[in-house]
This record gives C-alpha cells, structure tokens and sequence, in this order.
C-alpha cells in the first residue's frame, strides 16, 4: 500500500480522491497547506505554480489539483477564475448569467500535479463535457455541482453519490491518469 498527500482544503475533493485511489491501493492523507493560488491562463499552470510551492514545504509525495467550470455561451467563462466566481456570485449568479440561453453546454476541467521530493512534478488532466441545469438541483457535493449535468446523465453532480459522480467526473478522469502512471512507474 502506498500512501500519498493530498493538498487541498476542501473536503469534497478530499473524499472523492480517496474513494477513487483506494480501488488502486492507493492510499491520501489530507494536508491542508496555505498555499495561495496564483493567476494564471491555464489550470495546467496554475497546478504547476501550486506544486513548486508545495515542493518547498514538503518531503513527501504529494498531489494538487486545480479544477474550473468552463461555459461555452460565456466564452469559457469562469474557467480559472471559477473560486473566485463561486465565491462572488455562486451558482445563482451563473444561472442568471445563463437565463436566456439556450445552448448551456460546458465542461469542468481538472488539471492535478504530482510532485516528489526529489523535484519532479508530472501532471494530468481530466474533462467532463455537460450542461448547466436550468435551477440548482440536489444537496450532495460542493461548488458548482447543484448546476452542472453531466453527458450520460440526467441527474447534477450533486444528486449523485461520490460513486456515481467518480464514474463522471473531471476529477476523477484525472486521478485514474495519475494512478495508471503512478502505480507503473513509482509504485511497483
Ligand atoms: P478549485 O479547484 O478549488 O480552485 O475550484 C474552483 C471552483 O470550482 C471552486 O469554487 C470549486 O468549488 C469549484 N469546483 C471545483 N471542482 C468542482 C467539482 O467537482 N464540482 C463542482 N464545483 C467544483
């Protein structure tokens, strides 16, 4: 069994990763650093800036993630001011944004990092295409997920379980990446 940290500070995300790596024998610990998230164009550099922080505070294995909410009728908007959109306007705010629109296609984005001690960061992505609903609909997971429908399903994120949202999600898209490479060139 391999045990790696987790850095973020929100649960949500927390709980999904541990659920998805445990079928690899991968074990996360939470470790909730105060790393600030830098400005960036794209999820993939904003990981990168987070994990070469990290790198600096720490001595063990770790993963970050970034993720962001991109919605074609807004140009792709939030996309990686996402937190800073949520925090601000939530998903009320985006649905106003969305009242007259018919096509509300979108997709969520992950973008993780995997960093070593010795310096090496490897990172991985993972998307999920979808629509954002017409009103907030369930009361399971966070950010966004009462909005956000993925293709294949009728129900929001947040009307699933952490399983059924792993059998969709961004996130978990990316972790399987990061496991598949993880146990096949660190793990073995
Ligand atoms: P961050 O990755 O924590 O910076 O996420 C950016 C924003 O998107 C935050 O407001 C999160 O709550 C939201 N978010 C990230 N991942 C998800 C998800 O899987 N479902 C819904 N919202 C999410």
């Amino acid at each position: 069994m391999h045990t790696i940290l987790f850095i973020t500070g929100n649960r949500g995300k927390f709980l999904e990763a541990q659920r998805l790596l445990q079928g690899f024998g991968i074990m996360v610990e939470q470790a909730d650093l105060d790393i600030v998230e830098p400005q960036a164009e794209t999820l993939e550099e904003v990981v990168e800036k987070c994990a070469k922080e990290a790198l600096k505070m720490l001595e063990k294995s770790f993963i970050i993630e970034d993720s962001g909410l991109f919605i074609k009728a807004l140009n792709g908007f939030p996309g990686v001011y996402s937190s800073y959109v949520y925090e601000k306007i939530g998903c009320e705010g985006i649905l106003k944004l969305l009242s007259d629109v018919r096509d509300r296609s979108a997709y969520f984005m992950t973008a993780l990092a995997y960093g070593e001690p010795n310096g090496e960061i490897k990172i991985f992505t993972g998307r999920i295409d979808g629509e954002i609903a017409v009103e907030k609909r369930g009361a399971g997971g966070f950010g966004y997920d009462p909005i956000f429908i993925p293709l294949g399903s009728n129900l929001t994120f947040a009307e699933m379980s952490i399983e059924e949202k792993n059998l969709f999600s961004h996130r978990a898209k990316a972790l399987r990446e990061f496991a598949s490479w993880f146990l096949e060139h660190v793990g073995k």
